[in-house]
């Protein structure tokens, strides 16, 4: 594999910032990236995807690998499922169109999330009802240090909200090489969360489909989120807090209106877009970094804005959220 020195990454993150790695190479097999990984020990690197979900707030100084691994293949079927492995490299959206155009059941609600396939058990992706640890089957990943393969079942992806071990406990020790997910061959809808079923009503759907589905998640995130190739933007920068009723009863004291979702017994989720909101950051601008004017949550390069610029916003929003509503918002989007 060839490096390039010195190479810029603004057509590389969605957030188009332009930061300079000091060498940039993409692989497409396993194999070329263990010859690379052979031949550039000691060096630092970073395995980028879609760039959907970084922020650089300055140059990188090592090595930046696009993993670009392509392939979507049925490996096994019995009764129920369909087992499909698709290599790192694979576009996110291309993954759930092609399941969808073979009535494949478990994605459709997932449909038009940036990036790549290899990300995807990153953060455990998810949207309107449907994280991708429910049809997660497993993964294999090279562990950098050690040139070795490994296999993740479910169960050892350590998945959560936003959350999976390769965030935490293997951070940045392993490259994603493909990801096979168990599908259901007869699909079983979910249309419960938020504005599907209103959608699906406006769109005069009269059976309902996995493809009905998708369209209508496609409408709904086409309305409220901003396209990263006319606005620069990471999605939701910071995480959905999740508090315990002790807590929820103090933010309750400090604003009775705050929304809540209960998760379980004693876990709710608050709307971090409506914390933002409140605080009257929605729609503001600073220079070319912004908090977007629909969606509070997702905060926007409109257009030089650099790295740090955008830090720096967010990290004004996050003081001014912690001191009306003492509740001190996690980042979602990965730092550099
Ligand atoms: P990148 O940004 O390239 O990488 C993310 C992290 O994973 C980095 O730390 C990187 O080093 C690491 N990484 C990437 N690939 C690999 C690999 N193969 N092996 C090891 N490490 C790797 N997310 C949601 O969950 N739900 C949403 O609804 C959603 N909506 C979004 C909407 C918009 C408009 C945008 C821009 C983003 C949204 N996101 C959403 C965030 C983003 O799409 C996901 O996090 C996505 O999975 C990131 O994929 P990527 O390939 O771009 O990852
Ligand atoms: N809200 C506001 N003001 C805003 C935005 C949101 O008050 O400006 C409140 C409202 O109460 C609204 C609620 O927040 O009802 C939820 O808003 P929305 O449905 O837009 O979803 P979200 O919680 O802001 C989450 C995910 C998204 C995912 C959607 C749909 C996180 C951090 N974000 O956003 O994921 O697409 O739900 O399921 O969990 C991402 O991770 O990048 C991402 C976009």
């Amino acid at each position: 594999m060839n490096l390039t020195e010195n190479f810029s990454l603004k057509n590389y993150n969605t957030f188009r910032i332009d930061a300079y790695a000091k060498y940039f190479g993409e692989f497409f097999s396993a194999d070329s990236l263990i010859e690379i990984l052979r031949e550039t020990k000691n060096i630092q690197k970073l395995i980028l995807g879609g760039g959907s979900n970084i922020l650089f707030t300055q140059n990188f100084d090592g090595i930046i690998l696009k993993n670009s691994i392509p392939g979507i293949n049925v490996i096994n079927d019995d009764d129920e499922y369909v087992y499909i492995k698709a290599g790192a490299g694979v576009n996110w959206h291309q993954f759930v169109m092609y399941c969808v155009s073979r009535n494949f059941g478990g994605v459709e609600n997932l449909s038009l999330i940036p990036g790549n396939t290899g990300a995807s058990p990153m953060q455990n992706i998810g949207a309107y009802g449907t994280e991708i640890k429910d049809v997660f089957f497993e993964l294999e990943a090279l562990h950098i240090e050690e040139n070795s393969l490994q296999k993740f079942n479910n169960t050892e992806c350590g998945f959560g909200y936003r959350d999976s071990v390769f965030k935490k406990k293997y951070k940045g020790q392993f490259v994603i090489l493909n990801v096979t997910f168990r599908l259901k061959k007869n699909p079983v809808f979910n249309i419960s969360y938020g504005a599907i079923e209103e959608e699906l009503k406006k769109m005069d759907v009269e059976k309902l489909s996995i493809k009905a589905i998708s369209d209508a998640v496609i409408n709904i995130r086409k309305s409220k989120l901003p396209d990263p190739e006319l606005i620069g933007n990471a999605g939701s920068f910071f995480k959905n807090p999740e508090i315990d009723s002790h807590a929820l009863d103090e933010l309750t004291r400090i604003d009775a209106s705050v929304p809540n979702y209960k998760i379980d017994d004693d876990t709710f989720k608050i709307p971090a877009g409506w914390l933002i909101e409140e605080r009257g950051w929605k729609g503001y601008r600073k220079g070319d970094a912004g908090c977007y004017q629909k969606q509070a949550l997702v905060l926007v390069n409109y257009g030089q804005a650099n790295g740090k610029e955008i830090y720096d916003l967010s990290q004004e929003i996050k003081h001014s959220v912690f001191e009306k509503f003492r509740i001190s918002l996690e980042r979602e989007v990965n730092i550099v």
